[in-house]
C-alpha cells in the first residue's frame, strides 16, 4: 500500500512555534519552522485543530470548520503553510471533529433559536416523566452528559465538554455536512484526514439509560453502524483520492471491529488508534490514579494487536504519545538516568513494527511531562474537574496534585523546546502553558550534540529503505524472557528480528542460529553486535537483519 512506508509527524499548534507575541502558537510560526520540520524527512503532518473555536476543549470545540481561527491565523496562512510544506515534500492531515460541535456553532445557534431543521442535527431530549436527565449518561470529562437545551425545558447530549454538542449521524442531513467539510479541504489538497472521538458516532436512535454498574459509554462505543456512516462517508468524500490517508480514534475498540474499518476492500480507512496499551498505567482501569505500568500487560496488547492485525488484514497507527497522553518517556521509560537511551528505545519499538508510526511533536527531542508545582500551572478542563474529583472523594492535595503530575492532558501539551531561554524560544510573550525543563532539553542543544533526532532520522529513513519494515508480517519473539519487547518481521526471505530492552538491567537474549550472523540495521548501542547470546544494556534496542 501506498502509505506502509510513511511516517506521521502529529504537531500540536497552540504550542509549536508562536509567531506573533501572544503567547499562542500559530500557522505563521509554522511556515517560520518547515526547515526543522523538513530535516526529519516526515511525510505528512497531523494538525491538531485550528478551526474556528471559543476554545473550552482547545479546538475540539469548532464553530466553524470552513476558517482559520484568528488566533492561529487566516486562510490566506493556511494556503501559505500548504504551499511551503508541499515544495518541502509533507502532506497534511487536518483533524476532522465530527462527533460534535462547539455550541458557538451556527447550526447549534439557529437550532437554539427554534430551527427545527438544526435542531434535528443534534440529540435534543425531553427530561424523564419524572423530571431527572434523559438518560444517565456521564459525559466523558465528568459529569452528566445533558445539559438543559437554552430555556426549552429539554436537553442536549454533550459526551465530552458542556459546550461540544454531540451531532445526530442519524441524520442524512448531517453526514452530507460532513462530506462537504471534507471536501472543502480536499479542494484545498489535503490529503489526510484525522477523525476525532470516531467511534461514538454510532449512537441508537433511541437512547436509554445504562443498566446499574454498565458504564454508559458501552451503549455506544463502537457499534456496527460507525461501518456504515464511514463508508458512505468514503464513497462521498475521500475516499475518491486515491492518495489519501485517514486515520479513525477509536475508543475501547476490538481487534476484529479495527481489522473491518481498515481492510482494503472495506473502504473505510487507511488506520485507527486504539488506546489499550496506554492504559496499563491505570489502576483497576480508572486513569486518575497512580502505578507503575504492568510490563506484561503492555507486551501482551503490543503482540495481540501487531499479530491480529497482520492476519486479519488491519492496519494500524502506532503511537507511544499525543495531546491527550501524559509524555511516554515518564511512563514506560526512564527520565532520569536512561532518559536518551529510553527514547530511543520507545522510538525504534514502534517504527520497525508493522503499521503506521506517529511522532508526536517534542518525542524526537526527548521531551518530557513539565514539573509542575501547582493546579495553577494546569489549563485543562479535563485535569481541572478530575482534579476536583479526586478531592471530592476524600483524597488529600498532595496525592491529588501527584496524580495529575502523572496523568494530566496537558504534559503533552506544554510549549515546543526550542533553545534553554526562558520561554523555550517558543514566543516572546507569555506562553499558555509553561514550559519547565528547557535548560536540559531543547532543539538547539539536541541538534549540536544530542542523538535521539538523528536516530528518529534514521528510523524514517529504514522504512523508505527497507519492505520488511512497511510491509513485513509480524510475530512475536521471546516472550518468556522478562521485560523484553522483542517480534520478528518478515517478508518474502527477509527477516528482521528487533530486540528492545524495556529495563534499567543488563538483559540476556539468546539469538535463532540464523540471526547470529545478521546485519545491525539499526541500535541505540554503538558497539552491540549479534552474538549466541546477546546481553543487552539497559534501554538498549536493536533491529537485525537476516542477510538471506
Ligand atoms: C479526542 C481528542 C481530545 C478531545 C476529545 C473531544 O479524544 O483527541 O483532545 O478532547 O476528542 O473532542
Ligand atoms: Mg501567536
Amino acid at each position: 500500500m501506498g502509505f506502509h512506508n510513511k511516517v506521521i509527524y502529529q504537531l500540536y499548534p497552540k504550542s509549536f512555534y508562536d509567531s506573533d507575541g501572544d503567547g499562542v502558537g500559530d500557522l505563521r510560526g509554522i511556515i517560520d519552522k518547515i526547515d526543522y520540520l523538513k530535516s526529519l524527512h516526515v511525510d505528512m503532518i497531523w494538525f491538531n485543530p485550528f478551526f474556528v473555536s471559543p476554545q473550552y476543549d482547545n479546538g475540539y470545540d469548532v464553530a466553524d470548520y470552513r476558517q482559520i481561527d484568528p488566533r492561529f491565523g487566516t486562510m490566506a496562512d493556511f494556503d501559505e503553510l500548504a504551499k511551503k510544506l508541499k515544495a518541502a515534500g509533507i502532506d497534511i492531515m487536518l483533524d476532522m471533529v465530527l462527533n460534535h460541535t462547539s455550541t458557538e456553532h451556527a447550526w447549534f445557534q439557529k437550532a437554539l433559536a427554534g430551527d427545527k431543521h438544526y435542531q434535528a442535527y443534534y440529540y435534543i431530549r425531553p427530561p424523564k416523566p419524572d423530571g431527572s436527565l434523559p438518560t444517565n449518561w456521564e459525559s466523558k470529562f465528568g459529569g452528566p452528559a445533558w445539559a438543559p437545551f437554552g430555556d426549552t425545558g429539554n436537553y442536549y447530549l454533550h459526551l465530552y465538554e458542556r459546550r461540544q454538542a454531540d451531532l445526530n449521524w442519524h441524520n442524512p442531513a448531517v453526514r452530507q455536512e460532513a462530506a462537504a467539510i471534507i471536501n472543502f479541504w480536499r479542494a484545498k489538497g489535503v490529503h489526510g484526514f484525522r477523525f476525532d472521538v470516531l467511534n461514538v458516532i454510532g449512537k441508537a436512535d433511541k437512547l436509554v439509560d445504562a443498566p446499574p454498574s454498565v458504564a454508559s459509554k458501552t451503549l455506544y462505543t463502537d457499534t456496527p453502524i460507525v461501518q456504515d456512516y464511514l463508508k458512505e462517508l468514503a464513497a462521498n468524500s475521500f475516499g475518491q483520492d486515491d492518495n489519501r490517508v485517514t486515520v479513525g480514534e477509536m475508543s475501547s475498540t476490538t481487534i476484529a471491529n479495527s481489522i473491518a474499518y481498515t481492510k482494503p476492500d472495506n473502504h473505510e480507512l487507511s488506520m485507527f488508534f486504539q488506546f489499550h496499551h496506554l492504559k496499563t498505567d491505570y489502576k483497576n482501569g480508572e486513569k486518575w490514579s497512580k502505578v507503575p505500568y504492568d510490563f506484561n500487560a503492555l507486551r501482551d496488547i503490543l503482540h495481540t494487536w501487531g499479530q491480529g492485525l497482520d492476519q486479519g488484514g488491519g492496519w494500524q497507527a502506532l503511537f507511544w504519545n499525543n495531546h491527550d497522553q501524559p509524555r511516554a518517556i515518564n511512563r514506560f521509560g526512564d527520565v532520569g538516568q536512561y532518559r536518551v537511551k529510553s527514547a530511543e528505545l520507545l522510538a525504534a519499538a514502534i517504527h520497525l513494527s508493522r503499521g503506521t508510526p506517529y511522532i508526536y511533536m517534542g518525542e524526537e527531542i526527548g521531551m518530557t511531562d513539565p514539573d509542575y508545582t501547582s493546579m495553577a500551572d494546569y489549563v485543562d478542563v479535563e485535569a481541572k474537574n478530575a482534579y476536583a474529583a479526586l478531592l471530592g472523594k476524600g483524597m488529600s492535595e498532595k496525592e491529588a496534585f501527584g496524580i495529575i503530575l502523572a496523568k494530566a492532558r496537558d504534559n503533552s501539551r506544554t510549549p515546543m523546546q526550542w533553545d534553554a531561554s526562558g520561554h523555550a524560544g517558543f514566543t516572546t510573550g507569555t506562553p499558555w502553558l509553561r514550559p519547565t525543563n528547557q535548560a536540559a532539553i531543547n532543539v538547539q542543544a539536541e541538534l549540536a550534540h544530542g542523538e535521539i533526532f538523528k536516530f528518529y532520522q534514521q528510523l524514517i529513513a529504514l522504512r523508505k529503505q527497507y519492505p520488511v519494515i512497511s510491509d513485513g508480517s509480524y510475530t512475536p519473539f521471546g516472550t518468556e524472557i522478562d521485560r523484553l519487547y522483542a517480534y520478528i518481521r518478515t517478508y518474502g526471505t527477509q527477516q528482521l528480528l528487533v530486540l528492545n530492552n524495556f529495563s534499567d538491567k543488563t538483559m540476556t537474549v539468546p539469538l535463532p542460529e540464523k540471526f547470529q550472523t545478521a546485519k545491525v540495521l539499526i541500535t541505540n548501542e554503538a558497539t552491540l553486535t549479534p552474538t549466541a547470546t546477546m546481553t543487552l544494556p539497559p534501554y538498549a534496542t536493536i533491529g537485525l537483519l537476516q542477510k538471506a
